[in-house]
């Protein structure tokens, strides 16, 4: 991983074939995607709704108005070969963690699950968060998402213990990483 914060520069993280960058207004039909493809067992409030939102100019206002990440945020994974926007993976202030730990989170298209680009890019966001500082960062994850809880494994993370049943969407599990 290359790259890193400051507060006057814009968040860049290399990998081998990615780089995690802000995201741009023009890449708000990617998102739209990711929402589109959601599992249904995701809650309602993460899925598009009957009034078919958010909209892409939803997700573009949303863009344009946010924050550039800077020790926390989500970043745009683009594939250095392609140029492609294939999804995003970083840190959220969730407030389920303790205050100041964040949570990583990654969600990519899926035409380009299961070659290794989730673990790829979350290695590169640990190292961002080591670098910021963190010395533990939280993961929460639903029991039957079994990809994702491959990867938070893959990466280091481990399961507290602590679980939220919730008899709709199913069970959330809580896992942490020491940095
Ligand atoms: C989770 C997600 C980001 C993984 O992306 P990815 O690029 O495919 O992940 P990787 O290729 O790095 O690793 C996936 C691992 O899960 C494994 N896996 C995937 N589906 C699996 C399944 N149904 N059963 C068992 N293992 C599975 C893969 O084999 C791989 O493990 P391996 O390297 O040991 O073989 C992707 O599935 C996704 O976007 N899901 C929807 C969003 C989401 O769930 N986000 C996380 C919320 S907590």
């Amino acid at each position: 991983m290359a790259g890193g914060s400051a507060p006057d520069r814009e968040v860049v993280l290399e990998t081998d074939r990615l780089l995690l960058r802000p995201w741009r207004v023009a890449e708000a039909a990617v998102q739209r995607e990711l929402w589109t493809e959601r599992d249904p067992r995701v809650p309602p409030h993460r899925r598009i709704d009957e009034e078919g939102r958010p909209t892409v100019a939803d997700l573009e206002e949303s863009i344009r108005s946010s924050e550039p990440p800077s020790s926390t945020g989500l970043l745009a994974v683009e594939r250095k070969a392609t140029l492609d926007v294939i999804g995003y993976c970083g840190l959220v202030d969730s407030g389920r963690g303790a205050a100041g730990k964040p949570e990583l989170a990654f969600e990519l298209l899926r035409r380009v699950w299961g070659r290794g680009y989730a673990t790829e890019a979350s290695l590169a966001v640990l190292d961002w968060a080591r670098a910021s500082g963190h010395e533990r960062l939280w993961a929460t994850v639903w029991e039957w998402n079994t990809a994702s809880r491959r990867v938070l494994a893959k990466v280091g993370f481990t399961e507290t213990g602590h679980t939220e049943v919730d008899p709709v969407h199913g069970t959330t599990l809580m896992t942490m990483c020491r940095l």
